[in-house]
């Protein structure tokens, strides 16, 4: 039986007592639950010696940076660190269209990012008389994960490696706190919601580490991810106007290779294609396609046409995982 104002209390106080009275802690959010959880038990614990750091890789949600920083920010008192590295991001992009070396690409360019900014933050923290160095890195693994990277060996193996990005503690020479390293998910998301976390934040589908990358297939270039943010933004519009948010696990736009021809008025458009995606599942490992109304569909397509510029059609993907995965790439 979990008690979690115990949790709260405990856990803070372990945290006081690893850090001590200067010490100071840095770890990266996403904007995602857990890292918003665990970055808000961070800020009870020792206030601002609690660095949190966002990376805008430019491959986030439309207005997903402006809108993580305001609510960690304004809303939570987290001391944050936004990072604006879109145009890195992309350029280091550029023409590479497998899959796995977009990942790479990713994984190694927030590490440049990462680096970088906690080296300004330790520096910064040095002239500070009241604090100590920074000797911490937060990370918001949960059980499962524990568990996960122990024992799972199928085959998206490699892609849970996420978790724990890319050995970056060790190589910076910090110590790990995963203050929620015994909690479920939905005990996460209790916490989260007695922290004061806004409930739309707590309920927020996952969303991939390297983001849109994973969302279009072959290259990326600025100008795909526009149309898949703005399709996305809509497509996740009317999913919560129709009350869908909760039930559906995770729903997205991704943008498929090539183009299609359509009409628009009087004028053949040779345009991109979008397809939609909404899953629902217990663990992510097994999904289902989500059975949405026709009506539904027909609006957003014709939202999605009218209003992102460049779409000529819109496909709706209906393969359950297995045999696909969740996410296109
Ligand atoms: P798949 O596509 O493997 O996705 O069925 C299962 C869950 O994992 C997420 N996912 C990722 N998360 N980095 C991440 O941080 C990745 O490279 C990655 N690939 C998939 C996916 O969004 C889904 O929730």
């Amino acid at each position: 039986d979990w008690n979690m104002g115990a949790f709260v209390d405990k856990e803070i106080a372990r945290i006081r007592a690893l850090v001590g009275d200067k010490g100071q802690v840095i770890g990266a959010v996403s904007g995602g639950v857990d890292s918003t959880v665990a970055a808000k038990l961070m800020q009870e614990a020792i206030g601002d010696r609690f660095h949190a750091v966002l990376v805008d890789n430019g491959v986030l949600r439309k207005d997903e940076a402006k809108q993580v920083k305001k609510t960690l920010t304004a809303g939570l008192g987290i001391n944050l660190n936004v990072v604006d590295a879109s145009e890195l991001f992309l350029g280091r992009l550029q023409g590479v269209a497998d899959p796995e070396k977009k990942r790479k690409i990713i994984g190694n360019t927030f590490i440049d990012c990462f680096q970088e900014k906690a080296h300004e933050i330790a520096e910064a923290a040095a002239n500070t008389p009241r604090a100590g160095k920074i000797e911490w890195f937060l990370q918001g693994t949960l059980y499962p994960d524990v568990i996960e990277s122990i024992s799972f060996k199928g085959p998206s193996a490699t892609i849970k490696t996420h978790h724990n990005v890319g050995g970056l503690p060790a190589k910076m020479g910090l110590k790990l706190i995963e203050p929620l390293r015994e909690l479920f998910k939905d005990e996460v998301r209790e916490l989260g919601t007695s922290l004061g976390i806004p409930e739309e934040l707590v309920w927020r589908h996952p969303f991939p580490g390297p983001g849109i990358a994973v969302r279009i297939i072959g290259d990326v270039t600025a100008e795909k991810v526009r149309i898949v943010q703005e399709a996305d933004q809509i497509f996740i519009e009317e999913i919560r106007a129709a009350g869908l948010y909760r039930e559906i696990s995770q729903a997205f736009a991704a943008l498929m290779e090539g183009k299609a021809v359509g009409v628009v008025g009087d004028q053949r458009l040779h345009g991109h294609i979008i397809a939609l995606r909404a899953v629902v599942t217990s663990d992510f490992m097994t999904a289902d396609a989500f059975e949405f109304d026709k009506s539904f569909l027909r609006k957003v397509k014709n939202r999605i046409g009218n209003e992102v510029a460049g779409v000529a059609r819109v496909l709706y993907e209906i393969t359950s995982k297995p045999p696909a995965t969740i996410e296109f790439e």
